[in-house]
């Protein structure tokens, strides 16, 4: 009896020891406020925390909090439909949890989490990760949303390894439920908990996976939609009947043509070539000529007006 009872007295113990080590975020810092940084400035301070969103100029700033406010009101006449007082409440705290700064270094000194939403450039995020590391509090945990980055390699560049993850959100992050939380092996159990227990407390679900390219997601979606170029190049079928086949045989809400166009042919030429060069043999990652041709031209999805298809 005493067998069976010991350790599960001391895992229950143990567990309940780890709960409470574990580290309630309050106060965010959040660096870089484009499509993704802003985002999830607004879903943190949304759910109460206090915000700090921090980028490279005013003017920059001015457009993502003005971004914000615009977003903050569509969620608001959804949410608060039939209760107008309460929906302008609501903006109003949530933008009272958020304030801007151009200089990370002089507001990390009392922050919580840091999470890193800017160019996706291994060299830039580094430096940036080591210049923070010298002045945030011990306590800090660093986090990235990098898509196709090493997690492993951000965290070396700091010294703290063990209070480093990935916190992978989705794009709009507003609306999309999901986040990735990513454990390296360096990554401590009370930092991977901080994180999940964070992503649950702005929202949204998260799934954990280790430190592998492309997390679930990506790894998933970006080798199916570069084999839709594939069949495509070889002329096995057009883009569109492989579009309308994804969508009502699959009953995924776009193509693949239409999600390389919407996501961006650079960032998925990124990704992949990125990959590649990690694995050159797997023929997952094999670049696409067709794919190279239409970066080269300049031809970059919706954003430049013409991607696989045309948008003007
Ligand atoms: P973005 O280009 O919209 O925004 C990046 C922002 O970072 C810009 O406002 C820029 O001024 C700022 N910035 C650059 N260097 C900086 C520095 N040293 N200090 C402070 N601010 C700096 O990029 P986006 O799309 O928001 O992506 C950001 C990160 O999120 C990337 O790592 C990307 O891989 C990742 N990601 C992007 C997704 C997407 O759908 N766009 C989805 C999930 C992750």
């Amino acid at each position: 009896m005493a067998f069976a009872t010991r350790p599960f007295v001391r895992a229950a113990s143990s567990a309940s020891a780890a709960a409470a080590k574990k580290l309630a975020v309050k106060h965010v810092t959040v660096i870089g406020g484009g499509l993704m940084g802003a985002g999830i400035a607004q879903v943190a301070a949304a759910s109460g925390h206090t915000v700090v969103l921090v980028d490279q100029s005013d003017e920059i700033l001015k457009k993502s909090t003005k971004g914000i406010e615009e977003s903050l009101k569509r969620v608001t006449k959804k949410k608060f439909a039939d209760k107008p007082e309460a929906g302008a409440e609501f903006i109003e705290k949530t933008l009272k949890n958020l304030t801007t700064s151009t200089d990370a270094v002089a507001v990390v000194h009392s922050t919580d989490l840091v999470i890193e939403a800017i160019v996706e450039n291994k060299e830039v995020k580094n430096e940036l990760f080591k210049r923070l590391d010298k002045f945030a509090p011990e306590h800090t945990i660093f986090a990235s949303n990098t898509s196709s980055l090493q997690i492993t390699e951000l965290a070396n560049s700091t010294t703290r390894q063990d209070r480093f993850g990935g916190l992978h959100f989705f794009n709009p992050v507003p609306m999309m439920k999901l986040v990735e939380v990513i454990k390296t092996p360096m990554t401590s159990q009370k930092t991977f908990e901080s994180l999940v227990d964070f992503s649950k407390a702005v929202g949204k679900s998260p799934v954990s996976c280790k430190d592998t390219p492309g997390f679930i997601v990506n790894r998933l979606l970006v080798p199916y939609m570069m084999e839709a170029v594939r069949l495509f190049e070889r002329g096995d079928a057009s883009k569109e009947d492989i579009d309308v086949a994804m969508k009502l045989g699959a009953g995924y809400p776009m193509g693949p043509f239409e999600l390389l166009d919407y996501v961006g042919l650079d960032t998925s030429k990124y990704i992949i070539d990125g990959w590649h060069k990690l694995e050159p043999n797997n023929p997952l990652f094999a670049p696409s000529p067709l794919l190279n041709k239409l970066v080269e031209e300049k031809k970059l999805g919706k954003k430049t007006g013409e991607g696989f298809y045309k948008y003007k």
